[in-house]
C-alpha cells in the first residue's frame, strides 16, 4: 500500500502524532488530524507541521452531539481516503462507527506491556504494583478496552527511583520508536493477521528485536 494515507485521532499531547509525522513511513504519510479537543495541543502541532487538522467538539452543541463524534470522524476519513487510523491519545473508546467502517485498520498505542494494566494511568498502576519491567503496546483496535491482536511491544525496566513521570518519559521514548515503525509495516502490507497472532514474515526468528531492555 505505497502512498498510504494515515489519520491521526488524538485528545491531548500530540506527541505520538508528531512521531508518527516526522518519521520514515516509507511512501506512507499522515495526512489529517481528527480530535475532540479543541484545546489539544496536538492541533498546534498539526498547524505547525503543515496537517489538515479537524476538531469535533462535542462540547459546543454546534451540531456535534457526544455520540455524533464517531460518526462524523467516520464520514471525514472515508471522505479523506483514509487507509489507515492511528489512535494517539484518543480519550473515547470506540463504539461502533470507526470500528464497523475501518475494522483491521486502526492501530492505537499504550503505554504498558499488554494484557497488563490496560485502560487509564497505565504508568502509575505498573509502578505500584511493583513491576520490574513495563513497556509500551501497539495493537489492532476491537471493540475491547486495549485487547486488539498486538503487533509490536517494547520493554523498559522499572527503577527503584522511577515516578510516574520518569517512568512514563521512558515509555514514551519507545512509543516514538515502536509506533511510527508499526503504522509502517502494517502500510507495507508486511502484517499478516492469523487470529490475534500478527506474524511479521522475514523477523520470526529474531528475538525481540523491537525491545530495548
Ligand atoms: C501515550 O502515553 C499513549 O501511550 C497513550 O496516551 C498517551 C498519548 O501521548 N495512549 P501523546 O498525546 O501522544 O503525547
Amino acid at each position: 500500500m505505497s502512498g498510504a494515507r494515515i489519520a491521526v485521532l488524538a485528545s491531548g499531547r500530540g506527541s505520538n502524532f508528531e512521531a508518527l509525522c516526522t518519521s520514515d513511513l516509507g511512501g506512507a504519510e499522515v495526512v489529517l488530524l481528527a480530535t475532540d479537543n479543541p484545546g489539544a495541543e496536538a492541533v498546534v502541532k498539526a498547524e505547525r507541521l503543515g496537517i489538515e487538522k479537524a476538531v469535533f467538539d462535542p462540547g459546543t452543541g454546534h451540531g456535534v452531539s457526544r455520540a455524533g463524534v464517531e460518526s462524523s470522524i467516520a464520514a471525514l476519513l472515508e471522505d479523506r481516503g483514509i487507509d489507515l487510523v492511528c489512535l494517539a491519545g484518543f480519550m473515547r473508546i470506540l463504539r461502533g462507527p470507526l470500528l464497523d467502517r475501518f475494522g483491521g485498520r486502526i492501530l492505537n498505542i499504550h503505554p504498558s506491556l499488554l494484557p497488563s494494566f490496560p485502560g487509564l494511568d497505565a504508568q502509575a498502576r505498573a509502578l505500584e504494583y511493583g513491576v520490574k519491567i513495563s513497556g509500551c503496546t501497539v495493537h489492532y483496535v476491537d471493540a475491547g478496552t486495549d485487547t486488539g491482536p498486538i503487533v509490536l511491544q517494547a520493554a523498559v525496566p522499572v527503577l527503584g527511583t522511577d515516578t510516574v513521570e520518569s517512568l512514563s518519559r521512558r515509555i514514551l521514548r519507545e512509543e516514538h520508536r515502536i509506533y511510527p515503525l508499526s503504522a509502517r509495516l502494517h502500510c507495507e502490507g508486511s502484517i499478516l493477521l492469523d487470529g490475534r497472532t500478527v506474524h511479521l514474515p522475514g523477523t520470526e526468528g529474531i528475538p525481540g528485536p523491537f525491545a530495548s531492555l
